[in-house]
């Protein structure tokens, strides 16, 4: 007799928001959980995650360029990490929690920077076209911690030397949480807005709460 095991079934959570919302602290937490209940973790971030991709950050972070070449940095960048570490890390069946993916490009070379929204999504189908995938391949749920840009401004003030991005004026990132807040609004059901100006134990509430609703977490 044969016995046939179910195809191990990944979870893929994405961690969006302005520099200075908050995310970092509460990734690592939700890690511990999804540990805590068995499950097997990959936790890594955009740009970034393997090699190639980590390399691409310190240009993409430090270097100046043009608009177009950054997207394309970014989308190279992601390229390399979703085939080498987050689909593999999927089809092992496990909880994938990545720090930044495509709404970033969105919000912060769309909105931010201007670049144009099309062409993004051009780059996104070809980028996230995967042979595990019938359709592009899309965080199954994302966590974008909401701060308005002069509570994170403030948060960030004095905590490092800031990179290329934090070293942005108010204004960029107030374009780039505008870009958030469309991101959501043309695909409601996978987004889960986390109110991050509350206390610290708030926030973590809500991220365990958009979790539970998803029904993965008891
Ligand atoms: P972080 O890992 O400290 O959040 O820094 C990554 C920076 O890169 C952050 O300022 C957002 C920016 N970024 C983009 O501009 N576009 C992207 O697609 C991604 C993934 C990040």
């Amino acid at each position: 007799m044969t016995t046939t095991t179910a195809a191990p079934t990944g979870i893929f959570i994405t961690f969006e928001g302005i520099d200075g919302a908050g995310k970092s602290s509460h990734i690592g937490a939700l890690a511990d959980l999804w540990r805590a209940q068995g499950r097997s973790v990959t936790l890594t971030r955009e740009p970034g995650g393997t090699p190639l991709a980590e390399q691409l950050r310190t240009l993409l972070l430090h270097d100046a360029m043009d608009p177009l070449s950054e997207a394309l940095l970014m989308f190279a960048a992601r390229r390399d990490h979703l085939l080498q570490v987050i689909e593999p890390a999927l089809a092992r069946g496990d909880v994938v929690l990545c720090d930044r993916f495509t709404d970033a490009t969105f919000a912060y070379q769309g909105h931010g920077r201007g670049f144009d929204l099309g062409t993004l999504a051009t780059l996104e189908q070809w980028v996230q076209t995967v042979p595990a995938c019938a359709t592009v391949r899309q965080p199954d749920l994302t966590l974008w911690f909401d701060v308005p840009p002069a509570v994170a401004a403030a948060r960030l003030a004095g905590a490092r030397d800031p990179d290329k991005f934090e070293a942005l004026p108010t204004e960029f990132f107030a374009r780039v949480a505008a870009g958030y807040a469309a991101r959501l609004q043309a695909d409601p059901g996978r987004f889960a807005r986390i109110n991050a100006q509350l206390p610290l134990p708030d926030v973590w509430a809500q991220v365990q709460q958009a979790c539970q609703r998803s029904g993965w977490l008891a």
